[in-house]
This record gives structure tokens, C-alpha cells and sequence, in this order.
């Protein structure tokens, strides 16, 4: 496992295992297989409704907790200080845990500086170890870094080949800010799994599609956290250590580049409507 040191000196595996979408009945099972297969990180969400089934399996799976890394985000129907604090307790006690090593905040809505001043007195009393945020375009991180007295150490976007993130990239590096990529594999969207150039890299490795856009993420500097429900597809995702991709395939695959996002566009205004409905309705 690779290994990067955030802005206040935490160390962060730059692979991780998400739980997105993983039903809670199966997310116990799912994670025990992870930390079987090797990953130490984990990455849910109070938004996900599976920190509990999380918890459960970092609680018996034989892993010493400092051994294990452990993130979640608050969601937008917690913003503001005083619900925010909560919801870190909240957090603290389904994740069954004395302190989460990253808490980010999920999305740029609601009293989100409210929510940072809570995260940033948690950090302070030791309930968390670094934190940071999650989906914050350049102009949202701008804001936020530059008015609030921690520098996020961590910035969640969706990050893939076919979405490099290139600006964010550029200014994130000038705060010493860490991207980790979410949807690392793009759920498979643009046909990612069979993609030619992915394939034909792969071919000198022995290497799949999957692979070669994961070790490419990791490379760039960008922490990765593949999600499944497969034991194999987990075993395949986390076996990415024993090759490197040249300077010449780096830059084959930065040229699969689209410039943009393969999900959602966090510039526009239905977007934001929606974020606020969901933050209004979906309360965790
Ligand atoms: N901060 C945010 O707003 C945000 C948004 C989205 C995601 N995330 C985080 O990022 C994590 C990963 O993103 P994601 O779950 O959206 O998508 P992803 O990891 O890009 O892709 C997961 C999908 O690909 C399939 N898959 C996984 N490995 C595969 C392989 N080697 N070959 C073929 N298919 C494979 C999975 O199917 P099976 O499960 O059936 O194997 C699943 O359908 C999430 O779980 C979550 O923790 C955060």
C-alpha cells in the first residue's frame, strides 16, 4: 500500500474501498471482504445510510483500528455549527469509533462554514483527524480555504480518466489540498471497463481496463476509493502495486481527458435545486 501525508502530517492510503450504494444488509459482508483482500480505507457517509454496517465490520474484523482509516462526510440536512456537531457524535457512535481519520463535508450547501468550524473543533478535541471537503469546485474551494483556519486537507471529486480534473488539480497543489477521486472508475460509464487505449496498456502488463485507469489515478498523485460488491473485482482493484505505467503511457491516457463530468455539472442551477430539495428531504 502507497501511502500519502496530508497538509497536517496524517498519513492517508491512496487506496481506499467505497461503500456508496452498497445496501446496508450487504455492507458488513462487503467491508470484511475488503479488509480481507488488504484495504486499510473506507470510505461511507452519513448520506449512504451504511456508517452502522460499517462500524459492525471494523469492529470485528481482527484489524487494529490505527491500522485502519476510516472516512465519512456530513450531509447537506446537517450544515450549520450546532446540527453539524451533532451529527459528528452521531457518526462517532454508529461507526462504533473514538475517532474518524477524515470527515469531509459532503456538498457545497447549507451553512457549510458553520459545518467546518464544528469539524475543525473536533479535530481540535481529537473526535477527528484531518478534515476536508467534498465536491468543491475550484471557485467553492477558493472561498473556503481562504476563510476558514484549517486548509481542507483532503477534496473528494469525481475523478477519472475521462474527468482529470485538471484546473482543480492546479489550484488544489497551490493549498497543499489532497484529491481523492470518487467514482475512481466512472461506475463504467463511457464504456471505461473495454475502453481501447486502457486495454492496450494494460496488455504489456497483464493489467485490465480497471486496473490501468486506477494505477493511472494513483500516479497523478490522486487517492482512489473503487467500489464493489465483489470479492474478485475488490481482489482486481487493489492489485495495483507491482506495475508502473511509463512517461509515454501517462500521457497517452491523459489525452483521454473530456473535461468534464461523466454525472453531474455542480455549476448548474437545477443542480443546486436539487442538492437543496435532497438536503431538505433526505435528513440522516
Ligand atoms: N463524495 C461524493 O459525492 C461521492 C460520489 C460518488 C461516490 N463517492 C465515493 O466513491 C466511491 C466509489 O464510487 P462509485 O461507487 O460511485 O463508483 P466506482 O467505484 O467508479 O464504480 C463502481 C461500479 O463499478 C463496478 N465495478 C467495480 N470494480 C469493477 C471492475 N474491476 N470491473 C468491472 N466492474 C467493476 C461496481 O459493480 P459491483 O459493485 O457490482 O462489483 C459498481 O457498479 C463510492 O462508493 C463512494 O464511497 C463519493
Amino acid at each position: 500500500m502507497e501511502y500519502v501525508k496530508l497538509n497536517n502530517g496524517v498519513e492517508m492510503p491512496m487506496l481506499g474501498f467505497g461503500v456508496y450504494q452498497i445496501p446496508a444488509e450487504d455492507t458488513k459482508r462487503c467491508v470484511l471482504e475488503a479488509v480481507s483482500v488488504g484495504y486499510r480505507s473506507i470510505d461511507t457517509a452519513q448520506a449512504y445510510a451504511n456508517e452502522a454496517e460499517v462500524g459492525e465490520a471494523v469492529r470485528i474484523c481482527g484489524i487494529p483500528r490505527e491500522e485502519l482509516f476510516l472516512t465519512t462526510k456530513i450531509w447537506i440536512s446537517n450544515g450549520g455549527y450546532d446540527k453539524a456537531r451533532a451529527s459528528i457524535d452521531e457518526s462517532l457512535r454508529r461507526l462504533k469509533t473514538d475517532y474518524i481519520d477524515l470527515m469531509l463535508i459532503h456538498q457545497p450547501f447549507n451553512d457549510y462554514y458553520g459545518t467546518y468550524r464544528a469539524m475543525e473543533e473536533a479535530c481540535r478535541s481529537g473526535k477527528i483527524r484531518a478534515i476536508g471537503v467534498s465536491n468543491f469546485m475550484p471557485d467553492r474551494f477558493i472561498d473556503i480555504a481562504g476563510f476558514v483556519e484549517t486548509v481542507p486537507a483532503v477534496n473528494q471529486l469525481e475523478v477519472h480518466v475521462f474527468q482529470q480534473q485538471k484546473k482543480a488539480r492546479e489550484i488544489l497543489g497551490k493549498y497543499g489540498t489532497r484529491i481523492m477521486a470518487w467514482s475512481p472508475l466512472a461506475q463504467g460509464k463511457n464504456n471505461l471497463f473495454t475502453n481501447e487505449d486502457l486495454t492496450a496498456v494494460g496488455e504489456k502488463y497483464g493489467k485490465t481496463a480497471a486496473q490501468v485507469n486506477l494505477r493511472f489515478l494513483i500516479q497523478s498523485g490522486v487517492a482512489v476509493i473503487p467500489k464493489s460488491t465483489h470479492i474478485e473485482r475488490m481482489e482486481e482493484n487493489f492489485d495495483l502495486f507491482d506495475f508502473t505505467l511509463t512517461d509515454d503511457e501517462m500521457k497517452k491516457l491523459e489525452a483521454l481527458d473530456l473535461g468534464h463530468s461523466q454525472f453531474i455539472d455542480h455549476y448548474a442551477p437545477e443542480v443546486a435545486e436539487m442538492f437543496v430539495n435532497a438536503g431538505k428531504a433526505h435528513m440522516v
